[in-house]
């Protein structure tokens, strides 16, 4: 069984970070060596979308999506409309991401509003260049599902690092939206997460890391990095009762589908 050839797509990751700058290649190169031949990179800012971009150009197997995030609030008007324009119409960018809200961190009724303004925005500019859209949603999943409902008709996408209901899983999956699960199934405390992933229709779920973020047991606490999503990979298999090979096929297939790889 052993030297079993997979293939696998860490589907969110942040290789933009400065936690990555001392090693970039050879986190590249490990994460090759694990089997995961594809990377996309989100972009969070202006800035890191445009290094997820010079990034794809310079490594093979690397994508971009560029997009701001909601913690990084901000009107999208004039000079920052045009240039999320100009990085989404780049070759290797596969996605307007990663976008959405965020109300764990922000508390502000006000600010809250801007984020969904922003989200709304970017979703319209995913809409016009016909991307799919890869979205954080924290602790704001109605306004989430309401808005996606709403403004996102004719988009697809992923309820990235997927942390809502099994209930609500179901209404996003109707609209065609994916979830997307990594480090946190593997934790002993990940809550609903198995229950969603066991139900949850196999065309319809990706596997990624948020790295450096969110590291899967046995590195949690530590930097994560995209050659662990195979562990990711690893639970799902088991949840699923197939084998490694198998959840590798059919999350890479999603990939493929969803970003068209
Ligand atoms: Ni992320």
């Amino acid at each position: 069984m052993e030297n079993q050839v997979i293939d696998l797509v860490d589907t969110h990751t942040h290789l933009t970070d400065e936690k990555f700058a001392p090693d970039l290649a050879e986190t590249i190169a490990r994460a090759k060596a694990a089997g995961v031949r594809r990377l996309i990179n989100m972009g969070d800012t202006l800035a890191s979308s445009s290094l997820a971009v010079e990034l794809a150009r310079r490594y093979e197997g690397l994508y971009a999506g560029v997009g701001i995030h909601p913690e990084e609030l901000c009107e999208l008007t004039g000079d920052r409309e045009e240039k999320l324009f100009v990085l989404a119409q780049e070759k290797k960018v596969v996605a307007i991401g990663e976008i959405g809200l965020d109300y764990h961190w922000e508390k502000d009724e006000e600010r809250r509003q801007g984020q969904q303004k922003l989200f709304i925005a970017q979703l319209d500019i995913a809409r016009q260049l016909r991307l799919p859209v890869c979205i954080h949603d924290r602790e704001a999943h109605g306004d989430t599902l309401a808005i996606l409902k709403k403004e996102g008709r004719g988009l697809r996408g992923v309820l990235h690092c997927y942390s809502g209901s099994p209930e609500l899983a179901q209404e996003f999956w109707r609209l065609g939206f994916f979830i997307g699960v990594d480090g946190p199934l593997t934790y002993k405390n990940a809550a609903k997460l198995p229950e969603v992933v066991q139900k949850a229709p196999r065309d319809m779920v990706l596997i990624e890391t948020d790295a450096p973020y969110l590291s899967p047991v046995p590195h949690r606490g530590k930097r994560n990095e995209p050659a662990y999503v195979r562990l990711v990979a690893e639970k799902l298999a088991e949840l699923w009762e197939v084998s490694l090979p198998e959840a590798a096929q059919i999350t890479t297939r999603n990939a493929e589908a969803l970003y068209r790889l």
